[in-house]
């Protein structure tokens, strides 16, 4: 089948179905400018976006780990939602529809999706590092860095570090995996776990799984259909009359 007929068939069948769950991530964002963690966006002063987002990285300097970030907000805080995220926005007012992100960029709200399972949290909510309150702050700059908590310990950014547990909305996305007739991946590398593990839950629940990314994944041989392209094009075209 051609691309043409593909989306046709997708098109056709999302009109059909109920039940839909999307799960996004960085390649998603990619197109607002957004800075990545892999790649070359992934180097910021010489240091691995990788390295510095762990607990072990924030223990040792949460300085320089709050340096990071408030330079990744003030970024993000520029960029504007895309075609992708207003689409997304557009199915999340249908009963049925899930989204599922590991973005914590904040922009499927801004673009005006409903609700999203932040599977990573929200770049912008801080957290205590000790009594675990989590609240929003949108402020770039923050007033000061590292910033503290009312109890008086320091703050963290309200996002889950690798090698975190993700909390209880991971229960809630393999829920909306395990529901869904169609599940959409878009802009995943599709090597972070758990993340990844909710593709192949769906599919063994009998979804339809259809991957969306210019790039292959360790995921697009094992989907049912693996479509090659940028999200920000190809997910206006699967609403397109
Ligand atoms: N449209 C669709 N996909 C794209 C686009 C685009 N315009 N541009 C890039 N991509 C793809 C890339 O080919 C890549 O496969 O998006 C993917 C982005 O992969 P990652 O940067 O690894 O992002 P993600 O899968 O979200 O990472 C998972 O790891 O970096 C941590 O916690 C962070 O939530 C993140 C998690």
């Amino acid at each position: 089948m051609n691309v043409a007929a593909e989306l046709d068939e997708i098109r056709r069948r999302l009109n059909a179905i109920r039940r839909i769950t999307v799960i996004t991530g960085a390649g998603v964002s990619a197109a607002s400018g957004v800075p990545t963690f892999r790649g070359p966006g992934g180097l910021w002063r010489n240091r691995q976006a990788t390295q510095l987002a762990t607990p072990e990285a924030f223990l040792q300097d949460p300085a320089l780990v709050w340096e990071w970030y408030e330079w990744r907000r003030s970024v993000i805080a520029k960029c504007e939602p895309n075609a992708a995220h207003r689409v997304i926005a557009n199915w999340s007012q249908a009963p049925g529809f899930t989204l599922v992100t590991q973005n914590v960029d904040g922009l499927h709200e801004r673009a005006g999706s409903r609700r999203s399972l932040k599977l990573h949290g929200d770049i912008w909510r801080l957290q205590c590092s000790e009594c675990g309150r989590n609240w929003p702050d949108r402020r770039s700059p923050l007033p000061k860095l590292p910033p503290h908590c009312g109890c008086g310990a320091i703050a963290r950014p309200g996002v889950v570090w690798f090698g975190e547990p993700l909390g209880e909305v991971w229960a809630e996305a393999q829920h909306a995996a395990r529901e869904a007739q169609v599940l959409l991946l878009v802009g995943t590398s599709a090597i972070v776990y758990p993340a990844a593990s909710l593709a192949p839950i769906a599919k063994s629940a009998g979804a339809r799984v259809i991957e969306i990314n210019p790039d292959e994944t360790p995921l697009s041989a094992h989907v049912d259909l693996s479509l090659r392209g940028l999200a920000g094009e190809l997910l206006p075209q699967l609403i397109a009359p």
